[in-house]
């Protein structure tokens, strides 16, 4: 049985893919901080599984922590989630992203070749792409991030085809994720995020539930039909199998994959609004202001690679994340708390 260390599964997208390892008969070894998650979450995979991953609290920037881990479990692969995402966090403070995503992935690298661990897979995002000047991002798409966040993950991606290049027996996935929302079907698991919301679904969640008076849309002046921000949004539970595709696929004779998880198909936010209200029965009450500094139109994925490469392709379509977001809002109105 194989036993895989993922780091940052307690997590958003890492407790739902934990589910699915667990769920395949794969053991697992969550390592995470718990910076922007609650250790709560291992009772809910727990629940859902009727198994326990291992669970370790600690840093990936802490080498003694990933020795004693690597001595403690014999693991076979690495996915590899843990990481900040917070966009004007990022832009805010610099020297802390470089350190927890680029330094932080370094001393995880480097701890994998000392133990001679070495199929990983990496959460890229869309946001290597930058502004391209295109719509729709194929993984050929020109990679300029426009965004410290957008940085780090770039300089992680890098580092990676440098490391591949050294040790060619390495076997690694970039998946670059769109964006990702929905939740758990059991409504058990979701999205939990610390403070003010910053991105839309959980920020419309809160407004459904009465946590937030009203949701302010950035911008109705965009090229695109009804004027708002155009995105690929991608159900948490398609993405989570995404992972566990491109853990099939790699081997000896595909050992370095970059591959878009996206659905294909952008949603605008007042489609998503519209969607929201349907799934949930809830009116939300909303206010167009300004565009918000560095978004775009518009952009999207072409899926068709992962389709060719990994036969995947995303199942779950807007209706679908909405209701099992509003479920998982519904059934914990203030989160794992
Ligand atoms: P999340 O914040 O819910 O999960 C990240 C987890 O990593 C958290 O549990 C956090 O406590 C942990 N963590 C952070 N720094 C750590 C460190 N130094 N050591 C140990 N644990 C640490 O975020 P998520 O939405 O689940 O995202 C997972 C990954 O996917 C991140 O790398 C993120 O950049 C990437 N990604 C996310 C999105 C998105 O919109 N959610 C989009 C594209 C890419
Ligand atoms: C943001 C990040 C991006 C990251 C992605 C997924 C920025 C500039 N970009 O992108 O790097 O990869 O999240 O985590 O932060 N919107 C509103 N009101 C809100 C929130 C959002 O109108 O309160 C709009 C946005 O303008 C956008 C759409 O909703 O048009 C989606 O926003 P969001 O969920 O934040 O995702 P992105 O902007 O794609």
């Amino acid at each position: 049985m194989k036993t895989i260390l993922v780091t940052g599964g307690t997590g958003y997208i890492g407790s739902h893919t934990v589910v699915q390892l667990l769920n395949a008969g794969i053991n697992v070894v969550i390592l995470d901080n718990l910076c922007n998650s609650n250790k709560a979450v291992i009772q809910r995979i727990e629940n859902l599984t009727n198994k326990s991953p291992y669970f370790v609290e600690g840093d990936i920037r802490d080498r003694t922590t990933l020795r004693h881990l690597f001595e403690q479990y014999s693991c076979d692969a690495v996915i590899h989630f843990a990481g900040l995402k917070a966009v004007g966090e990022s832009e805010e403070n610099p020297l802390k992203y470089f350190d927890n995503n680029v330094s932080g992935s370094v001393t995880l690298f480097e701890e994998m070749l000392r133990v001679n661990v070495n199929t990983l897979i990496f959460s890229s995002s869309a946001t290597v792409y930058g502004n391209p000047g295109v719509v729709c991002y194929s993984e050929s798409t020109p990679l300029q991030p426009i965004n410290v966040y957008g940085q780090t993950k770039l300089m992680v991606e890098d580092i990676l085809r440098s490391l591949k290049k050294s040790k060619p027996d390495f076997q690694i996935a970039l998946l670059r994720y769109f964006n990702p929302v929905g939740a758990h079907e059991s409504g058990q698991m979701g999205e939990d995020p610390f403070g003010t919301p910053n991105n839309l679904m959980p920020f419309i969640s809160q407004v459904a539930i009465g946590t937030r008076p009203q949701l302010m849309v950035y911008g109705n002046n965009y090229p695109t039909p009804d004027g708002t921000g155009l995105r690929d949004y991608i159900h948490v539970e398609d993405l989570a199998a995404g992972h566990l595709a491109a853990l099939n696929h790699l081997g000896p004779d595909n050992s370095f994959i970059t591959v878009n998880l996206g659905t294909g198909r952008p949603y605008s936010v007042l489609e998503v609004i519209k969607s929201f209200e349907k799934a949930s029965g809830k009116t939300i009450p909303y206010e167009v202001v300004g565009p918000r500094s560095g978004d775009l139109a518009e952009y999207y994925a072409d899926p068709s690679f992962a389709k060719t490469v990994l036969g995947w392709e995303a199942k779950l379509g807007i209706d679908r994340m909405c209701a099992d977001s509003w479920r998982w809002q519904k059934n914990n109105p203030k989160g794992y708390l």
